[in-house]
């Protein structure tokens, strides 16, 4: 499975890290690959996108590098599962409400536990990480 992030200061990529060995304690294969190392291409056949980007901008995807990519999502997101998760600061998530609403236009059937962080995920935040990659790879 392949978990696709972005991340300026490394709190949404120890989410990814978290859901991958969430992931690979169920025996599967995770790979955790950074929005800059991925075309659209290589996760048109996966089932479940699972995507990873803090709150930027004001509540926004980071425009550079992570918005682009999912406005290319746009084509292929019909009937996929898509799991998001990232960190945020001092907002309340509205970033993510409209990142969700937005892969559920695109056709993706959205995980209703979506995870968010405030800043570095705390030990409950790191177990919920963890839980959602067994879940998902079940
Ligand atoms: C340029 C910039 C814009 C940000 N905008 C928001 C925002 O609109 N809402 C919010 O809750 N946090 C905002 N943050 C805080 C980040 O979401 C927070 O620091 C997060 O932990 C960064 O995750 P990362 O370590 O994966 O980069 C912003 C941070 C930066 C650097």
């Amino acid at each position: 499975m392949k978990i696709i992030y972005w991340s300026g200061t490394g709190n949404t990529e120890a989410m990814a890290n978290l859901i991958a060995k969430g992931i690979s304690n169920n025996g599967k294969e995770a790979e955790v690959l950074s929005v800059d190392k991925v075309k659209i291409d290589d996760i048109k056949n996966e089932n479940i996108l699972i995507l990873g980007c803090p709150s930027m901008g004001a509540e926004m995807l980071e425009e550079g590098e992570f918005e682009p990519f999912i406005q290319e999502l746009e084509n292929f997101g019909q009937g996929k599962k898509a799991l998001l998760f990232g960190s945020y600061g001092w907002g309340d998530g509205q970033w993510m409400r409209d990142w969700e609403e937005r892969m559920f236009s695109y056709g993706s059937q959205i995980y209703s536990d979506c995870v968010i962080a405030n800043y570095e995920p705390d030990e409950d935040k790191k177990e919920e990480c963890i839980e959602l990659g067994k879940k998902i790879s079940r």
